[in-house]
């Protein structure tokens, strides 16, 4: 290997790469801002903001869903995969927003969402006429089990939609089920018909064309299902998922889709994968692998599920568990893999509310939990308004629920006769609603986020928490951010460096080392809100140190042993 290509001068290290050392902006746009006062965010409202976010020094925006959808799963049902939603704007819009990107040199990866279609999409459409029809075989059909209720036959096997109930809907008019892993109005694609995969590879190539920079991938893991469609282990957190999660033909497709449409282009690509191990994305990704270059694990943002194996009951979180599972990542894509690091999107609680202390310390923990992000091994992503510690929303009414799969659960318990304070209890810890609600700018009526009425109600906490009340103060979280994306930018050794954990069993305190030649960094940080002692192990050897970041002042501390004060972070470079 050229040892130029490398980001340390012995030519064996990493491989350097743009979207390695690229600092993720995720942007979730009904939510971002909204420009025409219709209450729900849109491209223009992207556009309005990108000084915004050419001041937070990001590199590349990954876009959730803005194509043309009836929106029952906001967004991730598509209805045309060429065209925008209304709601969000014009096509003209979006190039907008792509060139006034480009132009701040921040690049641009779109949503792919290909494990389904909206059941309003031309195809499916077609493949509902008739069991002739050409486009029959673009989706899963099947005959139902038995004679069942009015001839219909219970559905072809045990396996569930993620948002509950089962993964079949009849339909009337062929008299078959189809299956759905996601809502109803969901279908999946039928990745075994070559067609269908024609169509989509040409779609990628369509929006690479138009300049856009890559592609996160949805689901990507379950596109391919066990022949023959076995009923699955009714006992596991998502019945049916050991027979659609990387399934016989899915590395098969992964890596077709890259040399039909990747490979040779310059471009970033992250699949999210609900079920992958460490040996999976091993598989998926690098040049010897499938040829992705990173993948969503869920491992670290499962741990706090309780008895039914999945976000609906709540579990404990423990954070010795925790750094053993980030650090078998860090590890395992050590050699040609990379890692993604999130600790939190769209579809999962505000990170301050999981895994900081939302009241308190919120800031601290905050502040705190960006320091993890950016110091572990791979590329970072960040949430929209993790920037300024948004938190979870305070659900006082089933009525402010949005989410389809919350408002599933809620049914669900209803009918089970649960009470209204539990359900809302498991809702403020576990709905996707708690990532969605709007952004908050400042302390106007809707956080600054509308002239209009929010689709969804905005955290009353908006008063206090909102970018410009941040950007005003120095030691805001937000200037805690872009002090870190700053530090990441300027040092090699936060984003090529080795990963080496320290002190594996500490209950409350995750440290570790980074080391790239011989640059070294120690980043300290205490999870709890006591006050425990650090000491580093006596093999770590160093001369002199110098402090690089920390979210409290620190004055003259050595790092050799020291107290930590409540969700303290601090990073040194070892010398
Ligand atoms: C994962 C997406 O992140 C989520 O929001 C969506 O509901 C499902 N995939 C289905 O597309």
């Amino acid at each position: 290997m050229d040892s130029t290509e490398t980001a340390d001068s012995t030519g064996i290290g990493p491989k350097r790469e743009w979207w390695k050392e690229a600092v993720v902006y995720q942007l979730y746009p009904r939510s971002f801002y909204d420009a025409n006062g219709d209450g729900f965010g849109d491209l223009p409202g992207v556009e309005a903001k990108l000084d915004y976010l050419d001041a937070l020094g990001v590199d590349v925006v990954w876009l959730n869903p803005v194509y043309d959808s009836p929106d029952a799963d906001h967004g991730y049902d598509i209805r045309d995969y060429r065209s925008i939603m209304p709601e969000y704007g014009t096509m003209d819009d979006f190039d907008h927003v792509l060139a006034g990107l480009h132009d701040r040199e921040i690049k641009l990866v779109m949503d792919l969402v290909v494990n389904h279609t909206s059941d309003e999409h031309e195809w499916f459409r077609k493949s509902r006429q008739s069991r002739d029809s050409d486009y029959r075989d673009f989706y899963i059909w099947r005959e139902g089990r038995g004679d069942g209720p009015g001839g219909k036959g219970e559905p072809p096997n045990n396996w569930e939609s993620a948002f509950g109930g089962p993964a079949w809907t009849y339909d009337e008019r062929t008299a078959r089920y189809y299956l759905h892993l996601f809502d109803e109005k969901q279908p999946d694609l039928n990745w075994d018909n070559p067609e269908v995969r024609e169509r989509i590879y040409d779609m990628m190539d369509w929006w690479l064309e138009k300049g856009i920079d890559g592609f996160r991938m949805d689901v990507i893991d379950l596109i391919s299902k066990a022949e023959g469609l076995p009923d699955g282990d009714a006992d596991s957190g998502w019945t049916g998922s050991e027979h659609f999660t990387s399934g016989p033909r899915a590395h098969e497709f992964v890596a077709e889709m890259y040399e039909e449409v990747l490979a040779g282009r310059d471009v970033m690509t992250v699949g999210e994968m609900p079920g992958a191990t460490v040996e999976e994305a091993q598989r998926y990704l690098g040049p010897d692998g499938d040829g992705l270059n990173m993948v969503f694990h869920f491992e670290h943002v499962s741990l706090d599920y309780g008895e039914t194996g999945n976000r609906w009951s709540i579990g404990e979180w423990d954070l010795a568990e925790f750094k053993q599972v980030l650090t078998k990542w860090q590890n395992g894509l050590e050699g040609e893999g990379w890692n993604s690091v999130y600790l939190g999107n769209h579809d999962w609680p505000r990170i301050v509310s999981r895994f900081g202390d939302d009241g308190l310390y919120r800031i601290e923990s905050a502040k705190l939990l960006a320091t993890l992000l950016f110091t572990l091994r791979g590329t970072p992503y960040v949430y929209q308004g993790d920037e300024i510690g948004m938190t979870n929303f305070p659900f006082e009414r089933e009525a402010q629920v949005r989410d389809v799969s919350a408002r599933n659960f809620v049914e669900r318990k209803k009918a089970d006769g649960w009470e209204r304070a539990e359900i809302l209890e498991v809702v403020t810890m576990r709905s996707r609603d708690n990532a969605r609600t709007p952004m908050q700018w400042s302390d106007d009526e809707y956080a600054g986020f509308t002239d209009g009425e929010s689709w969804i109600p905005v955290n009353p906490n908006y008063e206090a928490v909102n970018v410009a009340d941040a950007r005003h103060k120095d030691d805001s979280i937000w200037h805690y951010y872009r002090e870190l994306i700053d530090l990441r930018h300027a040092r090699d050794v936060l984003v090529y460096g080795s990963y080496d954990l320290l002190l594996p069993d500490d209950p409350d305190v995750y440290a570790f080392l980074r080391t790239l030649g011989d640059e070294r960094v120690l980043v300290v940080l205490n999870f709890r809100d006591g006050t425990p002692t650090f000491s580093l192990p006596a093999e770590v050897a160093f001369d002199g140190t110098e402090l690089l970041v920390s979210n409290y002042p620190v004055d003259g501390a050595k790092p050799r042993s020291f107290e930590l004060r409540p969700y303290e972070a601090r990073v040194y470079e070892l010398e």
